[in-house]
């Protein structure tokens, strides 16, 4: 697993630290933490997992979303230490060993749904997420609109992205 690039928070920081032990991909990690670290920076800055992007930092534009034990959630709305013994994955672990695109992924690449790419790994943990629950989908515009609406995008008028959804469906035999 990469390394730490930078501390986000100063290493001179008065703030009580804890030590945390979570799963990572699959990867058993361990690290003394302040407190008030956040779960995307100890991803990003701890681990060097950047494809967790951080766009507004208080749970609105969706960048961050990771599975929490499952289940699609905010990691700029998680302290590192609610983490603590989590089962986190990120859009580092959804691609196969060989490279091998997931079919969100390749849906996303196939229908030309990213412009900048800022919001393509939360939408497509989000995604992801919910193809992986159980339980019909509703692929209508207004049912994938739904699903993609804790998912901001500036980019590309998200015309392409439901295509994608829709495509991800049909890839994942979902349709
Ligand atoms: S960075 Fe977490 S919701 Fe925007
Ligand atoms: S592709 Fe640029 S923000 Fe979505």
């Amino acid at each position: 697993m990469k390394r730490m690039i930078k501390p986000s928070i100063p290493e001179h920081s008065d703030d009580p630290r804890v030590t945390i032990a979570l799963t990572v991909n699959g990867e058993t990690v361990s690290r003394t933490v302040s407190v008030r670290m956040l779960l995307s920076d100890f991803l990003r800055h701890e681990l060097g997992l950047t494809g967790t992007h951080v766009g507004c930092e208080h749970g609105v534009c969706g960048c961050c979303t990771v599975h929490i034990d499952g289940k699609a959630g905010r990691s700029c709305l998680t302290l590192a230490v609610q983490a603590n013994g989590a089962d986190i994955r990120t859009i580092e672990s959804v691609a196969n060993g060989d490279g091998t695109l997931h079919p969100v992924q390749q849906a996303f690449k196939e229908c030309h749904a990213l412009q900048c790419g800022f919001c393509t790994p939360g939408m497509v943990m989000n995604i992801v997420n919910r193809f992986e629950e159980p339980g019909p989908l509703d692929l209508t515009d207004n049912g994938i609109r739904d699903m993609l609406s804790g998912n901001l995008c500036r980019c590309t008028g998200y015309i392409n992205i439901i295509a994608a959804v829709r495509r991800a469906a049909e890839l994942m035999g979902r349709a």
